[in-house]
């Protein structure tokens, strides 16, 4: 597999620029803010979404002002997301360091995030970038009703596939489609073409989050994020929704109410992961990510080859490999 470096050969003096304009994007005076988005400057992420902004722009044509623009943004809304989400699951954790609600609590963790969204409102707003910020606005809205929609329907463990799926489009495939989308809107206006960008994203956005949700599952080890935390929070997810699926009736009431009323029971909790693997469920997760991973390339297949193409074709595949 190739490293993160590698893949981003061919944009690495833009991706140069953007960290100074996304550290630009995120200045305050206010002192307790600057402390806190310096934090968050150090322990920076894997920048996926800004690659994958760079990289579609050059597919289908360079990086531009309206590019930095779509990529800054992006990530910006991605990063208040993330402040967010670990307030709502109580995660302690996150690039392999404290989140934020953990150094300095709930209350400041959720300002410090709308002040994140803000920035990003004004940059576009600043910019005169309109279409931009409907296309992502949108995403926005879309992992809002995403989260929502985990949060009503996990509750119940009534959850489906189909469900699922419409809950990870959402919470996540919808902003990296958006990243893929506004890249090559950047340079084309042709809409088929934005499209199928976008559709391009989505599958890959839909396999890292099943990827993402594989890594709850794992051994621990050094993803920089909290694991076994799903089945705590009662977040159904494809190995385990793959489990009950398949579970005998008296084997799904007893796992539902472990999951249900046992969650804070190391043990059970335990028992419940380990049945999900004895059952096959990390097997089909797997299976099914690379379902979503061939779709992908199939749509990428359609643009004329470059190095930007080759270079997202690594990312599609680094996207599912990662270990972090
Ligand atoms: C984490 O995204 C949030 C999900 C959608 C699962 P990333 O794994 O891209 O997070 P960072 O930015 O690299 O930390
Ligand atoms: C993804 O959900 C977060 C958003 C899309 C806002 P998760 O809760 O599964 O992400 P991690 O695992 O905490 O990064
Ligand atoms: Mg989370
Ligand atoms: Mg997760």
């Amino acid at each position: 597999m190739a490293l993160l470096e590698e893949i981003k050969a061919p944009i690495k003096s833009e991706m140069e620029t953007f960290e100074k304009k996304f550290r630009h994007s995120m200045k305050s005076s206010v002192p307790l803010l600057d402390k806190i988005t310096h934090y968050i400057i150090k322990r920076k992420g894997k920048q996926m979404r800004p690659m994958f902004v760079f990289l579609s722009a050059k597919l289908v044509g360079d990086v531009n002002d309206s590019t930095y623009n779509a990529a800054s943004l992006i990530e910006l809304l991605h990063t208040a997301t993330l402040v967010h989400d670990d307030v709502v699951d109580d995660a302690y954790e996150r690039r392999s360091f404290f989140s934020i609600n953990a150094l300095w609590k709930n209350k400041i963790a959720v300002l410090v995030g709308d002040y994140l969204l803000s920035r990003g409102l004004l940059l576009s707003v600043d910019k005169g970038e309109f279409d931009l910020l409907r296309l992502v606005s949108n995403a926005v809205r879309e992992m809002s009703e995403g989260e929502l929609l985990q949060m009503e329907k996990t509750r119940k463990l009534n959850i489906d596939e189909k469900i699922y799926f419409d809950i990870i489009r959402q919470k996540t495939a919808t902003l990296i489609a958006a990243c893929c989308a506004t890249g090559v809107a950047s340079n084309k206006k042709d809409e088929e073409t934005i499209q199928r960008a976008k559709d391009f994203g989505e599958a890959v956005g839909i396999a890292f989050q099943i990827k993402d949700d594989l890594f709850d599952y794992g051994d621990g080890s050094k993803i920089g994020k909290p694991t076994g935390i799903d089945i705590k929070e009662k977040k159904t997810t494809l190995p385990l929704i793959y489990a009950l699926n398949n579970a005998d009736n008296s084997t799904r009431r007893g796992l539902i109410y472990k999951i249900k009323n046992q969650n804070n029971n190391d043990k059970k909790v335990r028992e419940v992961i380990d049945y999900v693997k004895e059952s096959g469920g990390i097997e089909y997760a797997r299976k099914t990510m690379m379902e979503y991973v061939d779709k992908a390339l199939k749509i990428l297949h359609t643009f004329p080859e470059n190095d930007a193409r080759n270079s997202l074709e690594q990312l599609v595949e680094y996207t599912v490999n990662r270990k972090k």
